[in-house]
């Protein structure tokens, strides 16, 4: 399972980079516009500075809804970096667009995916990356995991080349499950990442060990 981490905070993708772990990055306009970045050109800068970073799949979103402007906007982002992933909205125009992209050579994540029809869908116009939002499902009561298991199985049945992407997680557990079910690429905010390492008897066991080397050895 590939780790990206789901975030446009440069210290943040450094940290995560730092642990060796990482093999790419996501982000969205809401998670560029937390963080200040604003106005067309210093966006594209951002993406850059995000691919000098990571060595791997960077994904930008376009923010047009109509095919035109999607597949003028996908031209424009992949000739940042050869590591930029076009990131489609699951609308009409968005399937046209990723299926334009598909003819064209220009790997896409599709993203704000809900259900297993709009799975089929972006499957079927090619999607490198396919992103069902997890947590957002969680939060109205529907089992986002549940849905990724279900997209697993339906591209499992149909040799689809489609990779599940889950998004939208909030904690390490979602990470697990993810796993569990078969998810390809999990892409993560750093708290979520950092939540896999804890256990209380890791600490316990180390604070021993170091104490008795202490004894042991002055
Ligand atoms: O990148 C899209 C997705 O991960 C958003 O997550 O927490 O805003 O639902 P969230």
């Amino acid at each position: 399972m590939k780790f990206f981490i789901d975030t446009a905070d440069l210290n943040e993708i450094k940290e995560a980079a730092s642990l060796g772990i990482l093999d790419g990055v996501t982000t969205n306009p809401s998670l560029m516009a937390k963080i200040g970045i604003t106005g067309a050109e210093n966006i594209k800068q951002h993406y850059i500075d995000i691919c000098n970073i990571v060595d791997g799949d960077i994904s930008a979103e376009v923010i047009s809804t109509d095919f035109e402007g999607m597949v003028r906007e996908a031209k424009e982002l992949v000739a940042l970096h050869p590591n930029i992933v076009v990131k489609i909205p699951m609308i009409k125009d968005g399937v046209k667009a990723l299926k334009w992209c598909t003819d064209n050579n220009i790997r896409t994540n599709c993203t704000l995916v809900f259900s297993a029809g709009q799975a089929i869908l972006a499957a079927k116009a090619g999607a490198t990356y396919l992103s069902p939002f997890i947590g957002r499902l969680d939060d109205i009561n529907w089992d986002g995991v549940q849905l990724i298991e279900q997209i697993v199985h339906i591209y499992r049945n149909y040799g689809y080349e489609t990779q599940v992407l889950a998004a939208s997680i909030r904690n390490p557990l979602h990470i697990i499950r993810c796993a569990e079910v078969g998810a390809d690429v999990v892409t993560c905010p750093l708290s979520s990442i950092m939540g896999l390492f804890k256990h209380p008897l890791t600490d316990i066991g180390l604070a021993q060990f170091l104490a008795d080397y202490k004894k042991g050895n002055g």
